[in-house]
């Protein structure tokens, strides 16, 4: 049987504390609008004690949206979950997300504290959380270079305490997927009440890694992923939600998630532009690139069957269709596919001097185009 993985989206928290990222409240009730339809499971609003428009836009969000739950972060202290609990007060299904730091690194020059200190200080937060709201998730934060030991007794400690999820992340973008897949299985195997609660993935990708680690992580018994559009997040950014869940899909590894994938690619576009940061050409699912041919051997290979070069078609993930860019490193048959489109058709010796001519341009001009093209027919038949 397929079991279900949670899709937690922070683009509105973890996203939006990159500089010049920054939303308004009507601009993240658009997108938290957005994440519903997507089918997320739920959406991380903000941080309400962090400002007075963080808190407003975790409220506007709260109501807003029925589906999913809404989810607000706050430190392991009394006031930030007082704020937390106060902004959620319209949710359907309020979540608080309260913390802190579990490696030995943040907890002395962070926290300058002890590990005994912070296991009190954790367990507190979360029976505090509760007295407000009913589904309380824990995150340890930097968990991915903790000790394990020490993090799996600290984990069965805040689910003593009452907490639904326990946030493990990977908050430097530390760990490799293999270790990552050793550490949650043992949190697995090695904490006494795991079964009362969900672990969750939530890693950052500062060595290019967050998403393996997160399916790592996955395969070793986490149950929900905290994820963002297009990989938006401090630093190199946090796991992208459209990654996960097209890996979810295209392999069939007995997971899935609520996604409804046709809608990534114009959510990609509007947190892009809404939150004006360029989605790099080559990403994953939604780059520019993402569907675009362009080498001759590919371009042969696409035109024979798509499949040959494609592991998802481009209307699964909502892209109109593939396109085979025309370059100077482009085959005959792709020339003659696209003049054949523009209603040229011709036969080997045309297509041959068509081909030389096509070839001299694309050297010059880089990138061929269907006006190029007609032109260049145009000129051959005036010679
Ligand atoms: O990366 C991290 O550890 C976080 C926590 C606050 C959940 O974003
Ligand atoms: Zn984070």
């Amino acid at each position: 049987m397929s079991q279900k993985i949670y899709v937690f989206d922070t683009t509105l928290r973890d996203g939006e504390q990159v500089p010049g990222c920054q939303l308004t409240t009507d601009e993240k009730v658009m997108i938290a609008k957005q994440l519903e339809k997507l089918g997320v499971d739920i959406i991380e609003a903000g941080f309400p004690i962090s400002s007075p428009g963080d808190f407003k836009s975790v409220m506007e969000v709260s109501k807003a949206v029925t589906e999913p739950t809404v989810c607000a972060l706050s430190r392991a202290v009394k006031g930030d979950i007082e704020a937390a609990a106060e902004a959620l007060k319209f949710a359907k299904r309020p979540r608080i997300h309260t913390g802190i730091g579990a490696s030995d690194i943040h907890i002395k020059h962070k926290f300058n504290s002890t590990r005994e200190q912070i296991i009190e200080q954790a367990v507190s937060a979360v029976k505090h959380a509760k007295k407000f709201v009913e589904d309380v998730e824990f995150y340890a934060e930097d968990s991915g270079r903790a000790n394990l030991e020490f993090l799996a007794k600290l984990t069965d400690e805040v689910i003593k305490a009452g907490a639904t999820v326990v946030n493990l992340p990977d908050t430097t973008g530390y760990v490799l997927p293999n270790e990552m897949f050793e550490r949650i299985s043992y949190i697995m195997n090695n904490v006494p009440n795991i079964d009362k609660a969900i672990i969750s993935m939530h890693n950052h990708n500062d060595l290019g890694l967050a998403t393996a680690n997160t399916i790592a992580g996955i395969q070793a018994g986490a149950r929900q992923v905290e994820v963002t559009i297009n990989g938006i997040g401090e630093r190199a950014g946090n796991t992208s939600l459209e990654e996960i869940a097209m890996i979810l899909k295209v392999h069939k590894l007995g997971y899935h998630t609520n996604i409804e994938s046709t809608l990534l690619s114009p959510l990609s576009l509007l947190v892009s532009q809404t939150m004006r940061m360029p989605v790099q050409a080559n990403k994953a699912i939604v780059g520019r690139n993402a569907f675009a041919h362009s080498s001759g051997i590919h371009q042969d290979g696409f035109l024979k069957h798509t499949e040959n070069y494609e592991i998802m078609s481009p209307q699964e993930v909502g892209v109109d269709k593939s396109s085979i860019v025309l370059t100077a490193r482009s085959g005959r048959h792709a020339l003659k596919h696209r003049l054949e489109i523009l209603g040229f058709k011709l036969e080997k010796p045309e297509l041959d001097y068509i081909y030389n001519r096509f070839l001299d341009l694309a050297d010059r001009i880089k990138e061929v185009n269907d006006k190029d093209l007609v032109i260049l027919m145009k000129e051959a038949v005036s010679v």
